[in-house]
């Protein structure tokens, strides 16, 4: 059964861990995660973009697919199904289709009307019983090429933001979607100190989670950040092995060319991943 990620958030903040939410794109990428959590017995929460849930034909094929799989394969960790940067209108798509958990970003929008319409959204969210991510200080990432510095959020809108009682808040601490440029100034641990003195039992999340070096992923989880999101990174290393399978020619023998063969080796890339980002987290064996 999916659960919201408030509860497991909550835990792992007063732990000092963070949960994993890792981006999924189809029926490999969900089955490799759930298989991993529940293998390492951690909590995890699976997030879904817009255009991944386009991709995978809707938020009812998502959900149907998720839950089909929790059931089947017996996943008993508690496992959130989160839309990532939701728009308003997707927000209220994916409650309605059996989402556990939203995010609403209003971060391009002008604060006031961030603020009114997380206001709704944390009533809506409340009343049913789902957790909902706001997000304040856009988050960096490429667009037409350019890849941006990542913006620092203000500590004092995150604290107005936190106030209206979200389940978790996302802010701007230099990090940025994607591969980072290589004179990334890293991320910046005087704003986070400053939100996380703003917030207080707030759990933090942290995107862009592909690329941040491990001690910068430590000392953020230290000074409050409760959810780390990585979907670049499992991407990557899905590519790099299905490329292997095939210049070495694997797709070319007998029945290579399934692609319950074919796209093995890059649903181990995507266990691997995710195995390690759990140890990094902290996650593993705290869903026991
Ligand atoms: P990366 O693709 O950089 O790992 O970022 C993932 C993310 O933050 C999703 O919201």
């Amino acid at each position: 059964m999916l659960v919201s990620a408030k509860e497991m958030l909550q835990k792992a903040k007063a732990g000092h861990y963070a949960v994993g939410q890792f981006n999924i794109n189809n029926l490999e990428w969900t089955k490799a995660i759930l298989e991993v959590a529940q293998e390492k017995k951690s909590p995890v929460i699976l997030g879904v973009s817009e255009g991944a849930g386009k991709y995978m034909g809707g938020y009812t094929t998502v959900v149907g697919m998720v839950n089909g799989l929790i059931n089947e394969l017996n996943i008993t960790v508690p496992v959130a199904l989160h839309l990532d940067h939701g728009s308003y209108d997707a927000c209220y798509k994916c409650i309605k289709a059996g989402f556990s958990s939203v995010m609403f970003d209003g971060s391009h929008l002008p604060f006031d009307e961030n603020l009114a319409k997380t206001t709704e959204l944390v009533n809506v969210t409340n009343q049913l019983g789902l957790s909902l991510e706001a997000e304040v200080g856009s988050i960096g990432g490429e667009e037409d090429g350019v890849i941006g510095q990542g913006e620092c959020a203000d500590p004092m809108e995150c604290k107005t933001i936190a106030d209206l009682g979200v389940s978790m808040l996302a802010a701007g601490i230099g990090n940025i979607h994607g591969k980072y440029p290589e004179n990334w100034a890293g991320l910046s641990f005087e704003t986070l100190d400053a939100i996380q003195a703003q917030t207080g039992d707030m759990p933090l999340v942290l995107h862009g989670g592909t690329g941040i070096p491990a001690d910068q992923v430590k000392k953020a989880i230290n000074l409050g950040v409760a959810k780390v999101n990585v979907n670049t990174e499992c991407q990557l290393a899905f590519a790099a092995e299905v490329r292997k399978y095939i210049e070495a020619g694997k797709d070319l023998e007998g029945k290579g060319y399934d692609p319950r063969k074919l796209l093995a080796p890059g649903t181990a890339g995507i266990k691997a991943t995710v195995i390690e980002k759990m140890e990094l987290f902290g996650s593993i064996g705290k869903a026991e």
